[in-house]
């Protein structure tokens, strides 16, 4: 560690900029990192370092938000580090992502501000894995810590040191010499570093199974996890006496209940709950608390704290180890009423998508979905990105940047960071696709399919935000308002068999514009259905977040109640079995990997061809791979390499007939290994 005095004491008077003139950046900085013995298994290990830079005398973790953090984040991946040689981070071009440094707000380490800094190094340490579709790739599973993007259970990090970055040639040396444990981990394991079953209390019960199907794709142990309260006067023994169960949707609980119970409403909810009353205060005269079964899932996964409980073709069955393999111990073990008609799907934001998405994709499992302020249920609005027709992420056609968070005041909207920012700051916390914790990074492996290098096939580039049709074009069975109305009369029938089962609350003025997907989606669907085929409320002025029509929580949950009472085979409005039949069920998994798996990958290649004596064909790759091409004529170079546009074929002049023709096609895109493809051979005419 290199500090010097004057440059400190100037800068605790602040009159650094007086003393000489103001540095703005440190062209020769570098940090020379370097891991101790005992810190990894193995002798090396592949990975993604994250350098974080916070103001001196500040925890570099304690504000890591894209909004709000004062850090300097710095990313770059390790293959085969090991003790034997230190790794050195320096600069950043923001093309060389694979292997240089990439980071956020600034590029590039030489972009940092002389002055003193806190700062920590963290390893994110992958582990290689091939899945069963054949592609392999390099992830870090998350240890019951609800997979934060750095600092997660068992990290390799270096020891906090403060450091003056003095603009001069500087080379700060780290050292990764302890290990990071987790406050959140206080589980007892089950089968491997995955999240443990917390200690049951009276009404919240754990329980966590080993998934065959998630454990057979993935080719390790994966675990799914329910926590599940029971109501005021449930008795096990008792399995006469059965109850109607609401899944809620959302995010890592942790130890917490459905709508984060108790924490999120501070013990009174609780109490009351575990009291069997619900008091005065809160209904016109005190009566029983709803006797409801309330489950929230557990799914922490290598790609983020939940897996959108969906089948997907990058994070694998979830959708199937939650509903098939989960809910159906749930089943076995509680006194639940295992029909669709008593179960319902909620949830806000990640949750509000996942309900939506599982009544849509599981009406024969499920009765109906509240959602409240769900993420985007048509592509045509991706949050506030024009997806299927902007030719940028970042900015409109019009130049304007796109943002991603906003906040009103006084009807006044402010952004407060834009889909560029949030982008780039997710690729500090790992490269394709792998920032765990990214809002962006989840939904491109999410709703994206695998490309052919085994990690999600991205929409847009994530430095240039340039998108690529060919890739969002297979987002469209995951867009619920593209797959509702294409499946409307065929033989899943969803247009009656989900008519009156789904119910979405927005706001109007939601921070992630999350009110726009919503919009575009009951346009479609009311096209189609009429304005009372599903229930739409949006909340004039209100932003993103709340319980589901702002109800109060007993109300709510009386609603829930309600609804399955009028749905019951004794109820006005029985959920019949025409509109629970196994027919109307999509998003199945050998479907997810035929259309977006890695055999559909491999099976999208192609190499150039020369079709026409003369005219090539520049072969079929990945959306976003650009292509640079040369003729071989005689077996040898002729002429100069040049450019090739993926869909259009090039024609050859130039060389005698009776020569032999071919053409070599080299394709590069980021998180790609560049690949060289040559042509058949032809005799020229
Ligand atoms: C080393 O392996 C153990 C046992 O599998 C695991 O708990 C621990 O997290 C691993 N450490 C690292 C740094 O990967
Ligand atoms: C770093 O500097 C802060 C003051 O800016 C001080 O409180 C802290 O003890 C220092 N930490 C180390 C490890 O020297
Ligand atoms: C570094 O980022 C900050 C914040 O975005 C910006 O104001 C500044 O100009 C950048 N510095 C350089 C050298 O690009
Ligand atoms: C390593 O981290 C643990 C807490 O995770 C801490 O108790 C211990 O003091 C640290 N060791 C060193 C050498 O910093
Ligand atoms: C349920 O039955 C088991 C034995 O079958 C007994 O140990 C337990 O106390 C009973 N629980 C209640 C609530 O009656
Ligand atoms: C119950 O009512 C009190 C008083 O109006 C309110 O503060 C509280 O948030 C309510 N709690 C629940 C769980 O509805
Ligand atoms: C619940 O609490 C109320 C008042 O706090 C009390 O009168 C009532 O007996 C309690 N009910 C049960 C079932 O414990
Ligand atoms: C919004 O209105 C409040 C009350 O009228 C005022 O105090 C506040 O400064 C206003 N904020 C802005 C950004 O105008
Ligand atoms: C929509 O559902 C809410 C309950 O969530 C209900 O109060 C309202 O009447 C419904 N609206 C229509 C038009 O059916």
């Amino acid at each position: 560690m290199f500090v010097s005095t004057l440059a400190y004491t100037a800068a605790l008077l602040g009159v650094t900029a007086l003393a000489r003139p103001a540095q703005r950046s440190a062209p020769n900085l570098k940090f020379e990192i370097s891991l101790d013995e005992g810190i990894i298994n193995g002798t090396s290990v592949d990975g993604h370092i994250q350098l974080l830079l916070a103001p001196a005398g500040t925890d570099p973790l304690e504000d890591t938000d894209v909004t709000s953090s004062p850090n300097f984040f710095f990313g770059q991946n390790v293959y085969s580090f090991g003790t034997g040689a230190p790794v050195t981070l320096s600069g950043g071009n923001g093309v060389d992502t694979e292997k240089g440094v990439y980071g956020f707000p600034n590029v590039s380490i030489s972009e940092v501000v002389p002055g003193e800094y806190s700062v920590q190094a963290f390893m994110n340490v992958y582990e290689t894995v091939t899945r069963a579709d054949g592609s392999t790739v390099s992830v870090r599973f998350p240890c019951g810590d609800g997979a934060p993007g750095v600092g997660g259970y068992g990290t390799p990090i270096t020891s906090l040191v403060n450091i003056t970055v003095t603009g001069q040639e500087q080379t700060v040396k780290l050292v990764f010499n302890n290990v990071t444990e987790s406050e959140e981990f206080t589980g007892s394991e089950i089968g491997g570093c995955q999240q443990g079953n917390y200690e049951d209390t009276e009404y919240l019960k754990y329980v966590k199974i080993r998934s065959d199907v998630l454990s057979a794709w993935w080719g390790r142990d994966v675990f799914v996890g329910a926590n599940v309260l029971l109501p005021f006067g449930y008795d096990a023994n008792n399995t006469e006496k059965r109850y109607p169960v609401v899944y809620s949707q959302g995010h890592w609980p942790g130890e917490q209940g459905a709508f984060r119970y108790p924490a999120y409403l501070q013990g009174e909810f609780a109490s009351a709950w575990d009291n069997g009353t619900i008091p005065a205060t809160n209904v016109s005269e005190a009566r029983e608390t709803p006797k409801l079964i309330l489950v929230t899932f557990r799914h922490e996964n290598a790609f983020y704290d939940d897996s959108y409980a969906v089948n997907s073709a990058n994070l694998g069955p979830w959708g199937d180890a939650i509903n098939d393999e989960l809910i159906p111990y749930l089943d076995t073990t509680f006194n639940t009423i295992p029909e669709p008609y008593a179960r319902i799907q909620e949830g806000g934001s990640t949750g509000g998508w996942e309900s939506a998405a599982n009544i849509i994709f599981r009406p024969d499992l499920f009765g109906a979905a509240f959602s409240s302020y769900p993420d985007s249920m048509d592509f045509h609005k991706h949050q506030d990105i024009a997806l299927y027709t902007n030719k940028n992420a970042y900015v409109n056609d019009d130049g304007t940047p796109i943002a991603s968070i906003r906040a009103f005041e006084n009807g006044t909207e402010t952004v407060l960071a834009t889909v560029q920012q949030e982008n780039h700051w997710e690729l500090t916390f790992g490269t394709n696709t792998r920032s765990i914790g990214g809002q962006w990074d989840v939904w491109n492996a999410v709703f994206g399919v695998q490309g052919v290098n085994g990690y999600p096939l991205v929409p847009w580039d994530k430095v240039s935000g340039e998108i690529y049709p060919g890739a969002v074009e297979y987002w469209k069975h995951m867009d619920l308002a593209d797959y509702v109305t294409s499946n409307w009369d065929n033989e899943l029938n969803l247009g009656e068999v989900l008519k009156h089962r789904i119910f979405v609350y927005v706001g109007t003025e939601d921070d992630y514009f999350l009110n726009e997907g919503v919009a575009q989606f009951q346009g479609r669907v009311e096209a189609k259905g009429g304005s009372d085929w599903a229930n739409f409320t949006y909340i004039e002025g209100k932003g993103h977040g709340g319980r589901y029509n702002l109800l109060d929580p007993w109300v709510y949950l009386e609603l829930l109640e309600t609804w399955v009472q009028d749905h019951s085979p004794e109820g006005k409005t029985p959920l019949t079995a025409s509109l629970t039949a196994p027919t109307s069920r999509g998003n199945k998994f050998e479907d997810v990997m035929a259309y977006g798996g890695f055999q559909a990958a491999l099976a999208r290649q192609a190499p150039p061809e020369i079709i026409e004596g003369n005219i090539a064909t520049s072969g079929r790759w990945d959306p976003g791979v650009v292509l640079q091409a040369q003729w071989i004529v005689n077996g040898k170079p002729f002429g100069y390499t040049f450019s090739v546009d993926q869909e259009c074929g090039v024609a050859f002049s130039g060389a005698k007939s009776g020569c032999s023709l071919q053409i070599s096609v080299t394709g590069t895109k980021r998180g790609y290994v560049t690949e060289t493809r040559v042509s058949n051979i032809v005799t020229i005419s």
